[in-house]
């Protein structure tokens, strides 16, 4: 097959607020400590955002530097899609703040929300836009406060989750169908709403007209996790003719270092190809596939043509995959 539409990568960017709380700080706000969460999670710190940042102040430096490393002027954009579940506002979106502070003023801008698949989901859904020839050049955004929707008092969750921001440029271009390809070649995404009550927020301007706090059933959701995870990542697979053998770079979402170990080992993925930030970032839900990806490009571990599968689940549940040829 010739002249195929592909959605390749042209750049990417991260932001992370200034201030780490490490563990051990947090050992002295709830009764916790540095050793039970490095266990459990593999998580040692996290950053937590400025009393005058929100989600889109995060957001819009990490697009700033996926525009810069794609070599790119604001104006080349005409589609900004923003994954989060915190939002500065109920409306307007994210993406048209982020999209205002870039001065882009034209083209469309929107939210899209699927709490930590949410990067994922964005990958697919400005992949669909570029294929059908309706948009040129994308910036797919994740960006995360989730420190203003956990409860602080609550050490089941608080210790899990930080802020940050991760972009991607996409644009439109050839390829031969195969893949061989750069760009994204599959994305996979599934939701099921039964398991709404494992991992919420128990408020929101339709239902309490408050935003209220991250609740999750942590044992639950960790029951789950894996099978999803590697139901879509096998999926990518069969959907390009490729396997584990394939993959440069497994880039799973950040949530929690034992599901992270556990999916990789079923899928036949070695430890060195698997990239890990939840040590130093925590969850960052939306923000945590982007966030890894610009790590990894910054250190010289993901390079041009390398094939790179990214997954994800979270609330909802929602969950996929997207395999991608840098
Ligand atoms: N510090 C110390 N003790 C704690 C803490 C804490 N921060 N949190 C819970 N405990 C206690 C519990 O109270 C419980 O004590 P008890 O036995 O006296 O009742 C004990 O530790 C064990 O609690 P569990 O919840 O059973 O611990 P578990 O081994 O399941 O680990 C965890 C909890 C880390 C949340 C785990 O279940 C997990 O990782 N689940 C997946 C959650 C996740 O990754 N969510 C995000 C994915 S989706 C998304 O990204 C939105």
């Amino acid at each position: 097959m010739a002249g195929v539409r592909r959605s390749i990568v042209k750049g990417c960017g991260s932001y992370l607020p200034r201030t780490v709380v490490t563990n051990r700080d947090l050992e002295d706000r709830v009764a916790t400590s540095d050793s039970w969460i490095v266990q459990r999670t593999g998580i040692r710190q996290r950053h937590i955002a400025e009393p005058d940042e929100t989600t889109s102040t995060l957001g819009l430096k990490a697009a700033e530097a996926a525009l810069a490393d794609a070599g790119m002027a604001a104006a080349d954009i005409d589609l900004v899609i923003c994954a989060t579940s915190t939002p500065d506002y109920t409306f307007p979106s994210t993406a048209t703040q982020i999209q205002d502070g870039l001065g882009i003023h034209g083209g469309a801008a929107f939210d899209l929300q699927a709490v930590c698949t949410g990067f994922v989901y964005a990958v697919a859904t400005a992949d669909k836009f570029l294929l059908s020839g309706s948009h040129r050049r994308a910036l797919v955004i994740g960006a995360e406060t989730f420190s203003r929707i956990v409860d602080w008092e609550d050490r089941t969750t608080c210790v899990l989750f930080g802020d940050g921001a991760g972009a991607i440029v996409l644009e439109a271009g050839e390829g031969n169908g195969t893949s061989a390809d750069r760009g994204v070649l599959t994305s996979q995404l599934r939701s099921d709403g039964r398991y709404r009550d494992k991992l919420y927020v128990d408020g929101g301007p339709g239902s309490t007209g408050t935003t209220g706090h991250l609740r999750m059933q942590g044992r639950e959701v960790f029951k789950f996790a894996v099978g999803k995870v590697i139901d879509v990542v096998h999926e990518a697979f069969a959907a390009t003719g490729t396997g584990p053998d394939d993959l440069a770079w497994f880039v799973p979402h950040q949530a929690n270092r034992r599901i992270i170990d556990a999916s990789a080992e079923k899928l036949g993925i070695p430890p060195e190809k698997v990239v890990i930030t939840v040590d130093r970032h925590g969850n960052t839900s939306a923000a945590s596939i982007p966030l890894a990806i610009d790590a990894a490009r910054r250190d010289g571990r993901i390079r041009e043509g390398d094939l790179v599968m990214l997954e994800a689940i979270g609330g909802g549940f929602t969950w996929g995959s997207a395999l991608v040829r840098w």
